[in-house]
């Protein structure tokens, strides 16, 4: 999907060198789970990349900037009785911050699901308390606070609350009505989540 200040594909194993290098960061590392370690190795990107490149469908996908990898969308399918939900994650190299980048991307691959998955109700996100700007791209994107998970996770040290951010398949559509064109939603990025319109896996 080629958008005006990135292009957003499906991850791929030679985007290793980029993400290894965009990922090395504290200030990205404070806002992510522990799962992400730091520091951040070429290894531990070329393991990661080799985990989410096997994934079928696929469902992490590059935010490529000037031919770079320089972030990732993720919009992982759940399972049992949240199947049809999808968790959205998302990062974004420090040097392109506040330059819309991420929100346009994340847009982007909030369309391809919905549009490309009819059994997808519902994408959600939970983020720290602290982290002012994950909050303030999901709101502009439309997603409702569910509540906030109080002391929920322990990062960096701290316990530290986390706050439950969706966005509903009625709510995403009633945006795209009000804003035709506002993002992509054809189909290069790949599958996301199960299409099936009863909500039974596919896989
Ligand atoms: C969250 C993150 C992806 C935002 O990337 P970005 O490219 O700066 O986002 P955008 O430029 O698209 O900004 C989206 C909105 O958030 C606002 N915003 C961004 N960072 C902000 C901050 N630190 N404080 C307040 N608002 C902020 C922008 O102003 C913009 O709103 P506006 O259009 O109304 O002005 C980036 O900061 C990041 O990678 N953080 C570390 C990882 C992370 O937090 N991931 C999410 C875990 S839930």
């Amino acid at each position: 999907m080629r958008l005006s200040r990135s292009e957003v594909r499906t991850v791929r194993p030679d985007d290793a060198p980029a993400i290894a290098a965009a990922l090395n960061d504290r200030c990205v590392w404070r806002n992510v789970r522990d799962r992400v370690p730091h520091p951040y190795s070429l290894a531990d990107a070329e393991q990661f990349l080799q985990f989410a490149c096997s994934r079928d469908p696929p469902y992490h996908f590059a935010i490529v900037v000037d031919g770079q990898a320089a972030g990732m969308v993720g919009l992982e399918p759940q399972g049992d009785v949240y199947r049809r939900s999808a968790e959205l994650g998302f990062w974004l190299y420090r040097r392109h911050w506040r330059r819309g980048i991420a929100s346009e991307a994340v847009a982007a691959v909030i369309d391809h699901g919905f549009a490309a998955h009819p059994g997808l109700h519902r994408i959600f996100a939970h983020c720290f308390a602290w982290n002012e700007g994950s909050q303030a791209l999901l709101r502009k994107l439309g997603f409702v606070q569910d509540g906030r998970l109080r002391q929920a996770a322990f990062k960096d040290g701290e316990l530290v609350d986390e706050l439950a951010f969706s966005l509903l398949r009625p709510e995403w559509e009633a945006r795209t009505a009000a804003s035709p064109g506002s993002g992509s939603s054809d189909s290069q990025a790949g599958g996301l989540v199960s299409g099936r319109a009863d909500g039974q896996a596919e896989r």
